[in-house]
């Protein structure tokens, strides 16, 4: 098993750079995310690393070795995509055995790792069968027992989940979690589903155009966003965003907005933006419906279930909240909200600073 260092890779296509400052890494056994909106350049990355497109600039090592010059097989990479291209004339067990079998691996030795790796993955009674007698959830699961038993490196996956439904992309995305516990592999993951990218990786790497906004765990990104691009995108429903100004007065510290106006005082950091333009950012769970800062007229109450959303409206500005059931407000009425100080972010000119 291996790492990966990806150091300052830059990929154009035509004129058009779509990728630039690429920089991360990835520890061995590590299960890393690469997360960010539609075209970002996430599969990009991907196919780089894999040897199916070659990059401008910048280095790939595995391990220890710049794998540039390398061709996509000299670099053992296994890489399951969203479809699962199985080869529909063979049956389970000669699909997952195919690239033994073309490196002349003995019989019974294949025999073995099929057999192991089919166990794995709950699918030993299903060696017999064609893909088109699979269902969605049995098909990405040979495609993930045909990289596995490759015994790759490292693992590339490209949003293997996203062409099943809801019920099966939770339990199959809880299978590949087990699944990495006990195999330990390296394994770089894409996905546009942030449930998928909070719920499976170690490390998150946040794209948007090309650029990477912030590397770090789940709990960095959702408690510590770097900028408003990865506030706004983790989290759901998404954090509100209010427009606003550093005052003084009093000696005290406040952040005023036409929304609300809170004490600020224990955010020295604050202070270097008096009578600047900030945004306040604050997660739709820290707002509590009680006595507080913040009243909004209530335009919609969504009840969920297990919990209520309200998207209600103060001074013109959307605010959304999220709390448990047992809300007894409805549109057309005023609310007040109080918040936890600790769930406030601040930001300058798209930059976190407090
Ligand atoms: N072969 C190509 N020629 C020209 N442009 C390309 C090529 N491949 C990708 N692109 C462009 O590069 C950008 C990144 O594409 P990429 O496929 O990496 O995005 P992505 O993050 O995987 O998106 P999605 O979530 O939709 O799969 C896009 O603007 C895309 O149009
Ligand atoms: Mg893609």
């Amino acid at each position: 098993m291996t790492g990966l260092r990806i150091n300052d890779l830059k990929k154009s296509f035509d004129s058009t750079t779509v990728l630039d400052n690429i920089s991360f890494a990835v520890s061995e056994g590590e299960f890393c995310i690469l997360l960010g909106p539609s075209g970002c350049g996430k599969t990009t990355i991907l196919r780089l690393i894999a040897g199916l497109e070659q990059q401008d600039k910048g280095e790939i090592y595995i391990g220890e070795q710049e794998v540039s010059t390398l061709t996509p097989k000299e670099r053992n990479i296994a890489m399951v995509f969203q479809s699962y291209a199985l080869y529909p004339h063979l049956n389970v067990y000669e699909n997952m055995s195919f690239s033994l079998r073309i490196k002349k691996t003995p019989g019974h030795e294949i025999d073995a790792v099929v057999k192991k790796t089919a166990d794995l993955l709950d699918i030993a009674d299903l060696l017999r069968r064609k893909p088109k007698e699979l269902s969605g959830g049995q098909r990405q699961r040979v495609a993930i027992g045909r990289a596995i038993v490759r015994n790759p490196s490292l693992f590339l996956f490209d949003e293997p989940l996203s062409n099943l439904d809801a019920k099966l992309r939770t339990a199959t995305r809880v299978e590949l979690a087990k699944l990495h516990r006990k195999l330990g592999s390296t394994i770089v993951y894409v996905t546009h589903d942030q449930t998928e990218a909070m719920t499976l990786g170690q490390k998150i790497i946040l794209l948007n155009n090309g650029i990477i906004q912030q590397i770090g765990t789940p709990d960095d990104l959702y408690g510590r966003p770097a900028n408003v691009f990865v506030a706004g995108f983790i989290g759901s429903p998404q954090m509100n965003f209010i427009e606003g100004s550093v005052v003084v007065k009093d000696e005290k510290q406040f952040f005023r907005s036409p929304a609300c106006t809170i004490d600020i005082s224990n955010r020295p950091a604050l202070k270097d933006y008096i009578g600047k333009n900030i945004i306040m950012g604050i997660r739709p769970e820290f707002l509590t419906p009680d006595e507080g800062p913040l009243t909004a007229r209530i335009e919609l109450v969504e009840h969920l279930g297990s919990e209520t959303i309200i998207y209600a409206r103060a001074a013109g500005i959307g605010i959304t909240a999220r709390i448990l059931s047992g809300f007894q407000g409805r549109e057309g009425q005023d609310i007040t909200f109080s918040f936890d100080n600790k769930g406030i972010h601040f930001f300058h000119n798209g930059i976190r600073i407090a």
